[in-house]
């Protein structure tokens, strides 16, 4: 499997993997501070939800290693500026407010613990960072297999299913295996994958660059389409189900993810075909009640006029560029998380 994070435990080192490069080159750049971490979050260096999280959290870890923290509540305020600082990155994915949340909540804890020193403070803080590499990886795994079982128990007729996915959902925006990819990934190990179709994902070519890169390393059957051939696809193609990602999951099931993805969910309804998002329990904010109070992300324009360096629109145009859109639960057939398959109606249930 590729690791987009790579974090050395025994001296606190931290690389992460250019995507800016990908398909063509494969380079990790080092991540020595908050700073640091900010940038390739906010260039989209890094990018998909749940790996925006871990980066920036491990960026942290990174920088606060060899700190020797005397005071703990001075410590505290200057993790809580810190965190406030990485959140700032990138707007829309919800997964690195929720994890600055709970450190924060750790910290008070550990402030008033009177048996715990500022040093033991920071070491835990490090501890509780790390341990997001593996949950990650779990809580994919869990996503992948309860994602499987759902789809192929309403195609239990059928030899083999075909996925549509959009975006990139896989290693590269996750600490691995992933979790829309997770999903087609357990579906290719239970033998039941015809072909994964995926989106272009203009206007960063997240799937013509990262899902299509990580699919053919993988050997997966698969198959670039347009993001304009969805409609065709479904007409043409017998597909069963799409899978993507959340960047923010309102409680409601409305489900801010990479644009393009409602008008693949309209056409989906159209045609009948079950639409799944697939997220861990971070993605999920618990404090918003619907998508209208999810702030959408605006990339600059030059991401959608220039290719390669080249321009490839016409010089004046203006341009619009969210890099997310709401899709409304009503389309949504369900939420895979690693508690199980929600319906978004009862969403709120996976907090009990
Ligand atoms: O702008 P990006 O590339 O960060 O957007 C990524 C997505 O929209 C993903 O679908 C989402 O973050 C889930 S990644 C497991």
């Amino acid at each position: 499997m590729l690791q987009a994070i790579k974090f050395n435990s025994e001296n606190g080192t931290l690389e992460v993997i250019d995507q800016l490069l990908l398909p063509h080159l494969m380079k990790y750049i080092k991540i020595n501070s908050v700073e640091d971490g900010w940038n390739v979050i906010n260039k989209m260096q890094v990018r998909g939800a749940p790996c925006i999280a871990i980066v920036g959290a491990l960026s942290l870890a990174v920088e606060i290693w060899k700190e020797n923290v005397t005071d703990k509540k001075l410590f505290l305020s200057e993790i809580e500026g810190k965190l406030n600082y990485l959140i700032s990155a990138r707007p829309t994915a919800v997964n690195i407010k929720k994890e600055s949340q709970t450190l924060l909540e750790l910290g008070t804890e550990l402030c008033n613990d009177n048996n715990c020193t500022p040093q033991e403070m920071k070491q835990k803080f490090i501890d509780r960072i790390v341990s997001m590499l593996e949950k990650d990886i779990a809580d994919n795994k869990a996503i992948g297999k309860f994602g499987s079982e759902s789809i192929l128990a309403k195609c239990q007729a059928l030899k083999s299913v075909n996925l549509l996915t959009h975006c990139n959902t896989g290693s590269l925006a996750t600490a691995g295996y992933g979790t829309a990819l997770g999903v087609v990934r357990a579906m290719q190990e239970a033998g039941r994958l015809n072909t994964i179709f995926l989106t272009e994902t203009r206007p960063y070519n997240q799937g013509s660059r990262l899902t299509a890169f990580e699919m053919v390393h993988e050997k997966f059957n698969a198959t670039l389409i347009c993001d304009s051939s969805v409609a065709y696809l479904f007409q043409k193609k017998h597909i069963q189900a799409v899978v993507v990602g959340a960047d923010r999951v309102a409680l409601n099931g409305d489900t801010a993810n990479k644009i393009g993805t409602y008008q693949i969910a309209c056409l989906a309804k159209h045609h009948g075909v079950d639409f799944y998002v697939c997220a861990p329990l971070s993605s999920i904010d618990p404090t918003i009640t619907s998508g209208d109070q999810i702030v959408i992300e605006e990339r600059p324009e030059r991401e959608m006029t220039y290719l390669n360096g080249s321009r490839i629109a016409a010089p004046g145009i203006s341009v619009w560029n969210p890099a997310f859109d709401i899709t409304p639960a009503n389309l949504i057939t369900g939420i895979i998380t690693e508690k199980g398959v929600y319906e978004p109606k009862d969403l709120q249930s996976c907090f009990e």
